[in-house]
């Protein structure tokens, strides 16, 4: 695992940014694994800078998301589709087709999930997978239980994650209970990842996946076994570890 300790949040964003950029322009048809979150935020206005200034090309990337609130669908203001519309596709030329985040409204739920695995193996998997962490160590919404699931899944969303992200919704009550999530094979199955993390909510979750000991309490944990990822951490989510490993 490559840990690049960087200043701070806009430094973290420039330099995950940099790394997709890189992808895209040495395979224009690449297929990336994105994320949620205030996270990838600041990378996404890179990106989208890119696309402006610098002429990056999104015109044959696919792209597939981590995760989905269940019970939201996709013009939900708080839904995830809707977030990497307004955060991303709708700034750069990306065809929405080739745009895949999991339906948390279908109906067949189960049937919703199977067929989002079907259709990243169909797309010949994911080159590279963007991953923020929960202040947990949850990854997507792979939260902290006695065991993790290997494909996409329905899960229940833990009291943290709720109160987390209830900072996007008028109030508590309104955070979805469930979500639809890839799951820990999907995403380790990914032939590159990428992780970025800011802040010291994430500094605990970020010394437990650097800490050589894999552990489903936190899930982040299992990533220490992939042969490719790369941490980008500000000071304060490295406030923890030991910057010399
Ligand atoms: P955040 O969430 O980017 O909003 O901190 C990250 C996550 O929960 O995976």
């Amino acid at each position: 695992m490559k840990i690049v300790v960087v200043k701070d949040y806009a430094q973290m964003s420039i330099k995950g940014a940099e790394l997709i950029a890189e992808t895209v322009k040495s395979n224009p048809e690449a297929v990336l694994g994105l994320a949620t979150g205030s996270t990838p935020e600041g990378l996404y206005s890179e990106l989208i800078r890119m696309h402006k200034e610098e002429g990056l090309d999104f015109s044959k990337i696919t792209t597939v998301n981590l995760d989905e609130y269940y019970g939201l669908s996709g013009d939900h203001p708080q839904s995830y589709r809707y977030f990497m519309n307004e955060k991303l596709f709708n700034h750069v030329n990306i065809d929405k087709n080739n745009t895949y985040v999991p339906n948390g409204g279908a109906e067949d739920i189960q049937e919703e999930c199977k067929n989002y695995d079907k259709n990243i193996e169909k797309l010949g998997g994911i080159d590279l997978q963007l991953l923020g962490i929960g202040g947990n160590g949850h990854i997507a919404f792979n939260e902290p239980e006695e065991e993790l699931n290997f494909g996409t899944h329905l899960t229940d969303l833990t009291k943290d994650t709720i109160e987390a992200n209830s900072r996007f919704f008028d109030s508590i009550d309104e955070v979805p209970k469930k979500a639809v999530t890839m799951g820990i094979g999907s995403i380790m199955k990914a032939k590159k990842i990428v992780l970025l993390a800011s802040g010291k909510g994430k500094a605990e979750a970020i010394k437990e996946l650097t800490s050589g000991k894999i552990t489903t309490d936190s899930p982040a944990t299992i990533l220490q076994v992939h042969h490719d990822v790369t941490l980008f951490v500000d000071e304060d989510a490295a406030s923890l570890i030991n910057i010399s490993k």
